[in-house]
């Protein structure tokens, strides 16, 4: 039988891609499958060892901080310091943004931005969680500290960006802007292996993901589309089927996958809606986009929007192309 590649070798062997800085960008991408691994095996003994339920604390988002965000976020943030390759790191979790200017890090290339732990609320009742990681090139000369306008950068810019999924099993899913792959984790061997090459979203698809309990928030275009969503249309495969973890990552990969579009737009008591544009919605366009996929704030693509701070929250519609566009109609039509 022949053996699967290992993402080790996988990012040796495809490092000849990457525009720049081989080496450095695929030692990052090592550092995070490490800290991956790590915070895998912490979720997989959550309920054993204590760390299950609140911090204590509010982080910057305005939310209740699980033990679990708490841990996963020191150990990203100390497995990427550990090494050399990135200048400065920015968290759903930490108010401001790192500087590492000490002689290991000073001339880095990268900046990471990071949601440590996508899905806190579902962490205590053993449903997916995940990892979503950002990584560009910073803008400041090199030996200079790491300023606010290198993370600021629209999401055009990144370099590579990608999520691991915590679920049944363990999946780190990445793109450095030539295409989709996600590696699965064999916890006996402790590597990831390739499992699913080039991924690409499905022609169609016809599930959606939406918080539904907040419909009555929700801009009339958005309303509308839901309702077409579940009109009987046996040619279009309406109604679509509802699926909505409250994990974003678990429920983009099973769109990426499957066919699907995710919304999570703006609403009264919202109005920019909950997901940021840094930490979730970027890294999961540039993903989206790079499996022939979509993701818009309904009138704009995400890529293309210039961040003014670091824990800007946007609208967000991503999934199958057709899909975004059919959202985007309802939209633009209800102005
Ligand atoms: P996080 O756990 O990183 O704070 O992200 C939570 C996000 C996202 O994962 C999910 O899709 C969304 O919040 C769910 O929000 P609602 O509970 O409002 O639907
Ligand atoms: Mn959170
Ligand atoms: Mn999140
Ligand atoms: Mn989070």
């Amino acid at each position: 039988m022949e053996r699967h590649i290992t993402l080790g070798e996988f990012i040796v062997e495809n490092q000849k891609d990457f525009p720049y800085a081989k080496g450095e960008l695929s030692a990052l991408l090592s550092s995070i499958r490490l800290a991956g691994k790590m915070v895998n095996q912490q979720i997989n003994k959550a309920g054993l060892a204590e760390i299950l339920g609140k911090a204590g604390k509010e982080n910057i988002q305005g939310e209740s901080q699980a033990k679990l965000d708490v841990m996963a976020n020191d150990i990203f943030i100390s497995s990427l310091r550990k090494r050399g390759e990135i200048c400065g790191l920015a968290s759903e979790e930490l108010e401001d943004y790192l500087v590492f200017d000490d002689r290991i890090h000073k001339n880095a290339k990268y900046v990471v931005l990071i949601d440590p732990l996508d899905g806190s609320s579902n962490i205590d009742v053993g449903i997916t969680v995940g990892t979503i990681f950002s990584i560009y090139r910073r803008i400041t000369p090199e030996g200079s500290k790491v300023e606010l306008k290198d993370y600021l950068q629209p999401g055009t810019k990144q370099v590579a960006a990608g999520y691991l999924i915590y679920g049944t099993s363990t999946i780190l899913v990445y793109t450095t802007g030539n295409g989709v792959n996600g590696f699965t984790f064999d916890p006996g061997i402790g590597s990831f292996f390739l499992s699913h090459p080039s991924i690409k979203f499905p022609a169609t698809g016809s599930t959606y993901s939406v918080n539904e309990g907040n419909y009555v928030h929700f801009p009339a275009g958005i309303k509308k589309y839901i309702k077409w969503v579940q009109e009987l249309n046996e040619e279009e495969n309406r109604p679509f089927t509802s699926r909505y973890t409250g994990s974003l990552v678990a429920d983009f990969h099973r769109n990426m996958l499957l066919g699907g579009i995710y919304l999570y737009p703006q609403g009264t008591t919202a109005p920019k809606g909950k997901l940021r544009l840094l930490y979730e919605c970027n890294p999961l366009a540039f993903l989206a986009e790079q499996a022939g996929g979509k993701a818009s704030d309904g009138l704009k693509r995400i890529m293309e929007l210039q961040p003014e701070e670091l824990h800007e929250r946007v609208p967000f519609i991503c999934g199958n192309k057709e899909m975004v566009e059919k959202a985007e109609e309802f939209l633009t039509s209800c102005k």
